[in-house]
C-alpha cells in the first residue's frame, strides 16, 4: 500500500477543491460484519468524523460537509435514534475545544429544532462558540432531506417578498443559493459517498448540479485520511466543463 505520506504529495495544494461534501454511511453494515449492535458502528464512525475533520482542515479544504442525520432516518428504531443522538452530543463535548482552537466554525444543515433537547442544546452551543471562525467551515447535515431544504427555501422566500425585501421578478438561479442552510457557500466540488450505495439520499439536491461524485466501496468506519486523499486526486484528474466544451 502506498504510505500517506507519497499519497499526500500527489495532492495538487492549488487545485484543492473548495468544498467536499461526504455522505457517511455504511456504519450499520460495519457493526453487522462483526456481530456487534448498529450504534457501535456509528461510535466507530464518529472516530472517523474527528480525523476526517482534521485532516481535511489541515490540507487546506474550506468547506467540509458531513450528512450526519437525514429527515428519513426517523424511520430507524428508537434505540438507534436515541444512540446517533448520544454520539452527537459526545461528539460536541468531546471535540469542541479542538474545533474551536483549531479555528473551525461549526454550522448546521438542517432543522435542528426537530432534535431533542440535549443535542439541540449543545449544538447551539457549538455554533455561538465558533461563530467568528474562519479557517474552515464544517457543516453537518442533521434532520436534513435535500427536498425539505428547497421548501424551507421557497418559504424564505416568499416571506421576503411579502415583506417587499425581494420582488418576484427577482429571483433567479444563483440568489435562490441565499434561502438555503449552505448560504453564503460555494456549492460542493466534489461529493463522496462511502459503503457502496449509488444514491444520493436526499443530500443537497439543489447544490450538487455541477459536483464531481466519489463512490467508494469502503464504510464510513473504515474511510481514513488516506481515502479522503484517494479521493482528492481522483477529483484533480477530472475535467469540469460546467456546460462548456
Ligand atoms: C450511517 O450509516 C449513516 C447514518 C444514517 C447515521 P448507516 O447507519 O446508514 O449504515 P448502513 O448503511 O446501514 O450500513
Ligand atoms: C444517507 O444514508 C443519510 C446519511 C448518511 C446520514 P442512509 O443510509 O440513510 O441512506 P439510504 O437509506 O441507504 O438511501
Ligand atoms: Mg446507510
Amino acid at each position: 500500500m502506498i504510505n500517506i505520506y507519497d499519497l499526500k504529495s500527489k495532492i495538487d495544494f492549488d487545485n484543492l477543491p473548495k468544498h467536499i461534501a461526504i455522505i457517511m454511511d455504511g456504519n450499520g453494515r460495519w457493526a453487522e460484519k462483526r456481530s456487534l449492535p448498529r450504534n457501535f458502528g456509528h461510535q466507530e464512525g464518529m472516530e472517523r468524523v474527528i480525523e476526517i475533520v482534521e485532516s481535511a482542515s489541515q490540507i487546506g479544504i474550506k468547506y467540509l460537509t458531513l450528512y450526519a442525520f437525514s429527515t428519513e432516518n426517523w424511520k430507524r428504531p428508537i434505540t438507534e435514534i436515541e444512540g446517533l443522538m448520544k454520539i452527537l452530543v459526545l461528539y460536541i463535548r468531546r471535540e469542541l475545544d479542538r474545533l474551536h482552537k483549531n479555528n473551525i466554525k461549526l454550522n448546521i444543515l438542517g432543522d435542528i429544532n426537530k432534535l431533542p433537547e440535549a443535542p439541540r442544546k449543545e449544538v447551539i452551543r457549538a455554533i455561538e462558540k465558533t461563530e467568528h471562525n474562519i479557517k474552515m467551515v464544517l457543516n453537518i447535515a442533521l434532520n436534513y432531506g435535500g427536498r425539505d431544504e428547497i421548501i424551507y427555501g421557497i418559504k424564505k422566500y416568499l416571506k421576503d417578498v411579502e415583506v417587499g425585501k425581494i420582488t418576484y421578478d427577482d429571483l433567479n438561479a444563483d440568489n435562490f443559493s441565499n434561502y438555503l442552510y449552505t448560504k453564503g457557500q460555494p456549492d460542493p466540488d466534489l461529493v463522496i459517498r462511502p459503503s457502496g450505495e449509488l444514491r444520493l439520499s436526499n443530500f443537497l439536491l439543489y447544490q450538487i448540479a455541477y459536483s464531481e461524485f466519489y463512490f467508494s466501496n469502503i464504510l464510513w468506519p473504515d474511510f481514513k485520511e488516506n481515502y479522503l486523499y484517494e479521493a482528492i486526486i481522483d477529483y484533480q484528474n477530472r475535467n469540469r466543463r460546467f456546460g462548456g466544451i
